[in-house]
């Protein structure tokens, strides 16, 4: 496999030579949305000018071309994180992930604890709270140490017989701090406990082996790994999801439909109702063939290698605090003292930078960091050491504008 140069993968990426407000663009807000190569970008295109057709109905020409090439982002899909193609159901994104988990499996507990913990993203907390109303259930949480690691300390009291489900982030999106999911699954598991991982920040950045890690269910967006807005997936243990209701009824997820009763279709379909977002689905399969051709081994190095160089600049600098551990995922948090991160990013913003400003969908850890917000710079492949330069610089502007 051929290792792409760094200009070679900015070049794919055509966003990058936009200019604003004059200035090269920096952009650093790939934890929210990664931007989109080529290649993805004419796949959704190409869906459209030359195969643009529903899917699983038609037996004509196009509609088995789209049938082919929907279904084949799946395998795409699943084997950059070494699932089986029926185990993928590709839904909205992570959020929808979620939820469906939460609704349909989390329907028929009557009765015990859910476990997550205090950085959870409001995605993997507001849909478990909603199902702990309905069903009575209680809500445990994780602690942090000062460090913006898991608090695993009391784990054993935590993770106990009434355990029903643990649910965590695998990589947060706030401190990137990189969770031992595979450690906290097996002891999930010894407990008879389901495990569950929000990997939005995970399957992007960093080597994911669900059969490795063994974990249950694994959420994950596509507009965050190189892939159009409007799709993601939910990877499914097969002897779970064949238990597990249908989370939406109606067309393409039934088997067979009385006036009275229906059966399901079979995995992953029986959990795709109605006409799925084909040419995101499309768009998602090349993104996620992208990042198998770079190799996922080599995304998280250069990261590793960008997020210190970033640490290190910003460690030096005054007035500066920095949250998460020191062994992080590619992207830092910080707060300039006394300074809004709003106006932070504002004003970064007139300089072509972009970084996000604000709570980050985390309130409850903001509130366990006792901060309203903090600002966020997160780097992906296309990002090099000159953003970092370009960032510094920027900062230094904005402790100068309010001195
Ligand atoms: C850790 C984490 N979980 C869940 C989500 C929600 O993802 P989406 O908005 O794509 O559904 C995000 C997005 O920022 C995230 O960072």
């Amino acid at each position: 496999m051929k290792l792409l140069s760094m200009n070679e993968i900015r070049e794919d990426f055509p966003i990058l030579n936009r200019k604003i407000n004059g200035k090269r663009m920096v952009y650093l807000d790939s934890a929210a949305t990664s931007q989109k190569p080529v290649q993805v970008i004419k796949a959704i295109e190409d869906y459209y000018r030359n195969y643009n057709a529903n899917v699983h109905r038609g037996i004509y020409q196009l509609s088995v071309e789209a049938t082919e090439a929907y279904e084949s982002a799946h395998d795409e899909v699943a084997s950059l994180i070494n699932a089986n193609p029926e185990e993928i159901i590709f839904t909205k994104g992570t959020t929808e992930s979620l939820n469906l988990v939460a609704y349909s499996l989390g329907n028929r507990i009557r009765d015990g604890e859910i476990l997550l913990s205090k950085m959870e993203h409001h995605s993997n907390l507001v849909p478990w709270q909603q199902l702990a109303k309905r069903n009575n259930l209680k809500l445990k949480f994780f602690d942090l140490t000062d460090d913006g690691e898991l608090d695993l300390s009391n784990i054993d009291e935590l993770i106990n017989k009434n355990t029903k489900i643990v649910s965590l982030t695998h990589v947060s999106n706030v401190l990137g701090t990189i969770n031992p999911v595979k450690e906290i699954a097996k002891i999930a598991h010894e407990n008879n406990a389901l495990f569950i991982a929000d990997s939005a920040q995970g399957v992007p950045h960093i080597e994911v082996n669900v059969k490795n890690l063994d974990v249950d269910f694994l959420a994950f967006s596509g507009h965050k790994m190189l892939g159009p807005t409007g799709i993601g997936a939910l990877y499914g243990k097969k002897e779970i999801l064949e238990e597990m209701d249908p989370f939406m009824f109606g067309g393409d997820m039934i088997r067979e439909v009385k006036l009275n009763e229906s059966t399901w279709n079979t995995l992953p379909w029986k959990f795709e109702a109605g006409t799925p977002n084909i040419s995101g689905g499309i768009g998602f399969g090349v993104a996620a063939k992208y990042i198998k051709r770079i190799g996922i081994d080599n995304i998280e190095n250069h990261e590793k290698n960008i997020v210190k160089y970033a640490y290190d600049k910003l460690n030096e600098m005054d007035n500066v605090e920095i949250y998460g551990p020191e062994k992080r995922s590619g992207l830092i948090s910080f707060n300039l003292k006394g300074i809004h991160a709003h106006d932070v990013s504002s004003i970064l913003d007139e300089s072509g930078i972009a970084i996000r400003g604000g709570h980050h969908c985390c309130m409850p850890l903001m509130e366990h960091l006792g901060i309203a917000g903090n600002a966020r710079a997160s780097f992906y492949i296309y990002n090099n050491e000159e953003d970092v330069d370009t960032l510094v610089k920027g900062l230094e502007e904005v402790k100068r504008i309010f001195k």
